[in-house]
């Protein structure tokens, strides 16, 4: 059978990859795939190492454009990252007929209703499996194997650098610029980590799931994000005398009057299966009302991990590119016409439980000013503990934990305790999620 023919843009980590794992199970993948998935041709600025990669079997370019307009073209993989040539060249592609297969999280996170709506009005597929969570089929596990459920909750550990660090943190008591410089000498971090560090990454990431869990348009814009540059090595040791973790999560949930959406530090309880996952690995828990909660695991970076993912998808690709458009998977899981502008929750909305950390003056009543405080919101305190103070020292820390409360509710008691002259410093809040239902 006439093989269908792909065109790669960007040969780097994933991108050689996919050259390497599509070379290396040809045979396999032309079984399930029902025709050969040939690369024909590969675009990148470094030409030397597009032929180091490809071993000069494969037509090269250094014009990507030329790519996304080549008649013999059927698929376009785009490789490239970031929001700028590669929009053009994503949207061209598509202009010219040509179905796509990315791994940008971010350019669909901030582009993606505009992307989605030009492939729909021409009839072809956008795949996109290598944006979120790397090797882990967690778009298919959306969209398709869980599509019988009216979606409740998604938390996820989405970006494997920060949980990486948050490990070393935990494991060497080390500060977190400490395990960062370490992250870079090993390779894990970026020279410029940024978008890791801040929870941006994640953010992206959250923001697909968010719109194929629950039929609304890809809004980056209003995701509430904060990574783990300020988190400090105390907080993770208190949270773990308490029974806690603390994971960089990415938390996307349905509420009668909206949707929260969510990437910070969180306290997990240990014993969590999610609380669990160590070093760069990845995972995603999702609560469905039907199936109850199912948890993804692997690695969401690299070469042959991410390969995977964009390999799967040009094979659904080549499966499915002479079906009726109508009757394809829709690109965010939901019909086209059935999207719904349900609103993002504003942050002082969201519900959770909080940790809150207080350097206080070791007197009597001290206690007693904060719990009053507290009691006033109605915020209600479901455990707490107090480092014991050093010989001589004045000052201490009293940590708590509380029930669910709203964010406005918790903002308006941490600044009244912050006003309170035994209290020392700002106050350290962390939100604290229990995934249990
Ligand atoms: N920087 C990402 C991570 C890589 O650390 O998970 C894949 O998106």
């Amino acid at each position: 059978m006439n093989p269908i023919n792909v065109g790669l843009l960007g040969i780097g980590t994933v991108g050689g990859g996919t050259y390497t794992v599509l070379t290396r199970n040809e045979a396999e993948i032309t079984r399930r795939a029902g025709r050969p998935i040939r690369i024909s041709v590969v675009a990148d600025k470094n030409l030397e190492l597009a032929k180091q990669v490809t071993g000069g079997n494969v037509r090269l370019t250094d014009d990507a454009f030329a790519v996304v307009a080549d008649p013999q073209v059927d698929i376009v993989v785009e490789l490239i990252g970031g929001y700028g040539i590669a929009k053009d060249l994503v949207l061209k592609a598509i202009e010219n007929g040509k179905h796509v297969v990315t791994a940008n999280k971010a350019l669909l996170a901030v582009h993606g209703n505009e992307i989605f709506a030009a492939a729909q009005k021409k009839g072809v597929m956008v795949a996109f499996e290598a944006a979120v969570a790397g090797g882990i089929p967690i778009i298919k596990a959306l969209r398709e194997g869980l599509t019988a459920n009216r979606i409740q909750w998604i938390a996820g550990i989405i970006n494997g650098t920060t949980n990486f660090i948050l490990s070393e943190m935990r494991d060497k008591g080390l500060p977190f610029a400490d395990v960062l410089k370490e992250a870079q000498r090993l390779g894990y971090a970026e020279a410029d980590p940024t978008f890791d560090m801040e929870g941006i990454d994640a953010g992206h990431k959250l923001t697909i799931m968010s719109a194929i869990a629950f039929g609304i348009p890809m809004q980056f814009d209003k995701a509430h994000i904060e990574g783990i540059s300020k988190l400090e090595a105390e907080d993770i040791k208190y949270a773990e005398q308490l029974g806690y973790r603390i994971k960089l999560l990415g938390i996307t949930k349905r509420r009668s009057d909206g949707i929260e959406l969510r990437v910070h530090p969180t306290l997990v309880p240990a014993k969590r299966l999610i609380a669990n996952v160590e070093g760069a690995m990845n995972a995603v828990l999702v609560q469905g009302d039907a199936v109850g909660s199912t948890l993804y695991y692997g690695k969401g970076a690299g070469a042959e991990p991410t390969a995977s993912a964009v390999i799967a998808d040009l094979v659904d690709i080549t499966r499915m590119h002479t079906a009726d458009p109508e009757h394809r998977v829709p690109h965010l899981a939901f019909q086209p016409n059935a999207v719904v502008d349900t609103p993002i929750l504003p942050m002082a909305e969201v519900e959770t439980s909080y940790y809150l950390r207080l350097r206080v003056e070791g007197k009597p009543g001290v206690l007693a000013e904060v719990t009053r405080i507290l009691a006033d919101q109605q915020i209600s305190i479901d455990a707490m503990i107090q480092r014991e103070p050093g010989e001589g020292e004045l000052q201490t820390d009293i940590i708590m934990l509380t029930h669910l409360t709203r964010e406005k509710a918790i903002d308006g008691a941490i600044s009244k305790i912050e006003a309170l002259p035994v209290v020392k410093r700002k106050v350290i809040r962390l939100r604290l999620e229990n995934l249990d239902k």
